[in-house]
């Protein structure tokens, strides 16, 4: 099916296909099934292949196409066979949103491991920068958009951090400089910094806070989101909308950018 006219509706994402990789159960699944309902046919890409058939699953629920292809983002030739059947299957790829990454060990640089730190390199840099190449014919073919995601680890320093900070600035880098190579060919890069995500794993961890301390949970997410502006804590489908906003016509003046997505926790 042909794109349709970006201007009759430049909020959608009809007739397009979209690339996610490390569709998990937090924001990698929030931005399939958002990219479908605003249009899309998605290909999913992560290890885990029963989590691709639920995530799969939802997205035919919606109506859309879905092909569940299990890859490792840091072996080339598992990247290639997801390039391959992505093009096989759909015969374009307009948008790649770059969800998958590895954290680094939580510690203070000084004590660091370093071999760890490299593996954390690997999967949110170089990896990422592995799967937009392969990609990146395909993309320039139709004005495509890769979005990348990043995190508030951009905006502090906080102790034991230093190493996922150094990963996704690297990638922050990776993705204004991809910007400037790929914008003459008609290819937008942009990012997406989260902060907290109102999602399974910070359920869990707030629980667990709340269990530690004897309060409620409602009370620490009372605490936690008393620091944003909006005295909330975005939930997955409102990051992945602001992918989506990235990927799709609305933004298409919009390339070399990171767009904070925080309640307002950090300015920026
Ligand atoms: N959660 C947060 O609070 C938060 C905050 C700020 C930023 N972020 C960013 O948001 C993104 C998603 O985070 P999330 O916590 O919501 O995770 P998620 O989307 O639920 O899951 C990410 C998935 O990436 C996949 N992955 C990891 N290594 C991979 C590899 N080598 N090849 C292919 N897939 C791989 C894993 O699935 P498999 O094991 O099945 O491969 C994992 O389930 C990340 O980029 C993260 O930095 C998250």
């Amino acid at each position: 099916m042909a794109a349709q006219d970006p201007m009759e509706d430049p909020m959608s994402l009809e007739g397009k296909v979209v690339v996610v990789s490390g569709v998990g159960p937090g924001l990698g699944r929030a931005l399939a099934v958002r990219s479908a309902q605003a249009g899309a046919d998605v290909v999913l890409a992560a290890r885990t292949e029963s989590r691709l058939a639920e995530v799969a699953e939802e997205v035919a629920a919606l109506g859309r196409r879905a092909l569940s292809v299990p890859t490792d983002i840091t072996d080339e030739a598992s990247c290639r066979r997801l390039a391959d059947a992505a093009l096989e299957a759909y015969g374009r790829v307009d948008g790649l949103v770059n969800n998958a990454f590895a954290i680094p060990p939580l510690a203070d640089l000084g004590t660091v491991d370093l071999d760890a730190v490299r593996a954390g390199f690997e999967t949110n840099v170089l990896s990422t920068l592995r799967l937009t190449r392969l990609l990146t014919p395909a993309l320039a073919e139709g004005g495509g958009s890769v979005v990348m995601v990043n995190s508030a680890v951009l905006r502090h320093s906080r102790r034991t951090f230093g190493a996922y900070k150094m990963a996704k600035t690297a990638l922050l880098s990776l993705a204004q400089s991809l910007a400037t190579e790929l914008g003459p060919q008609g290819v937008r890069v942009n990012s997406i910094a989260p902060g907290y995500i109102w999602a399974d794993n910070l359920k869990w961890y707030f629980r667990s806070l709340a269990r530690e301390r004897g309060v409620t949970t409602r009370q620490v997410y009372d605490e936690t989101a008393a620091t944003t502006d909006l005295r909330r804590l975005p939930e997955p489908d409102e990051v992945a909308d602001v992918a989506v906003f990235l990927l799709s016509p609305a933004a298409r003046a919009v390339t070399g950018q990171c767009l904070d997505v925080n309640c307002g926790e950090w300015h920026h």
